[in-house]
């Protein structure tokens, strides 16, 4: 036997899958914020919203919806490395949520702090669990920059990294747990954001509190 034939159904066995994704507006219904949405497979769903393009805010409003009890990413930049990831996973009936960051395949440690800091400030009304999904609505705070971590601030399209893993992460309680790697996976080279820019922006960034700290419990 070729050695190619033999190596051909390992390579099948074990790299996880790139997925094509659909990329349309949608208004969810749980919180009336009308996003750019990136649908993948296996229920993922990503939400943005951005200040109207006149503004120089780095703030950028997230849904990321994820299914059963593995987590759900965003790369901000694109591709995995490099660039400012967002993880979320269900912890019991709460929403976890991590900003992450690596140079190298494998688990991404938490982001190293920044200057003004990030934060993800969850939206009640669109963070939960349910039977078959999760949701985690946040305000990504100051997570914007000009040096290439994230599209900057104004773009009217840019890469946007999307994945999914069906296993729960190590310590669903513990917000810098260790990552699986994702079953599925995908890079969308050429979003749209101007469809993201809207007027209500500051209004629906005023739902996000950093007093719904992730991590609390809360009935859906
Ligand atoms: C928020 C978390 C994550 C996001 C958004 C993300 C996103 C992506 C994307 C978009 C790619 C394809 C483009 C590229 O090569 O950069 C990728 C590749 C890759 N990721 Fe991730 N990733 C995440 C977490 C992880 C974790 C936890 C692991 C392993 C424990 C991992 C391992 C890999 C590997 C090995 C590749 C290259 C091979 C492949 O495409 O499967 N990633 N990731
Ligand atoms: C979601 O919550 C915000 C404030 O917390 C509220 O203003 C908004 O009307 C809610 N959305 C819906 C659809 O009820
Ligand atoms: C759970 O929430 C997700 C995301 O909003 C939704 O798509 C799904 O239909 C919900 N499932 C149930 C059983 O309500
Ligand atoms: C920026 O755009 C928003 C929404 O289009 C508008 O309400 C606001 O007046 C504009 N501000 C400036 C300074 O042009």
């Amino acid at each position: 036997m070729r050695l190619p034939t033999l190596l051909l159904p390992l390579v099948a066995l074990f790299s996880s899958s790139t997925a094509q994704a659909q990329v349309s507006p949608y208004t969810d219904t749980r919180t009336g914020i009308s996003f750019q949405g990136i649908s993948g497979s296996n229920g993922y769903r990503l939400g943005l919203v951005l200040p109207p393009a006149n503004t120089t805010s780095s703030d950028v409003l997230v849904q990321l919806v994820g299914q059963g009890k593995g987590w759900a990413g965003v790369s901000l930049g694109g591709s995995m490395l490099n660039h400012l990831l967002v993880a979320a996973w269900p912890n019991g009936q709460n929403v976890m949520g991590s900003l992450r960051f690596t140079a190298n395949y494998g688990s991404p440690p938490v982001a190293p702090a920044t200057t003004p800091a990030r934060s993800l400030l969850p939206i009640l009304n669109g963070t939960y669990v349910n039977s078959t999904h999760f949701s985690y609505t946040f305000l990504c705070k100051s997570c914007l920059t000009t040096d290439g971590k994230t599209f900057a601030p104004g773009v009217t399209s840019a890469p946007i990294g999307w994945a999914q893993a069906a296993s729960a992460p190590v310590q669903v309680t513990n917000a810098a747990t260790a990552l699986g790697r994702h079953n599925v996976q995908g890079l969308v080279r050429d979003v749209d954001l101007s469809v993201a820019r809207k007027g209500e922006f500051a209004k629906w960034a005023g739902y996000a509190s950093a007093t719904v700290r992730v991590g609390r419990r809360w009935d859906a």
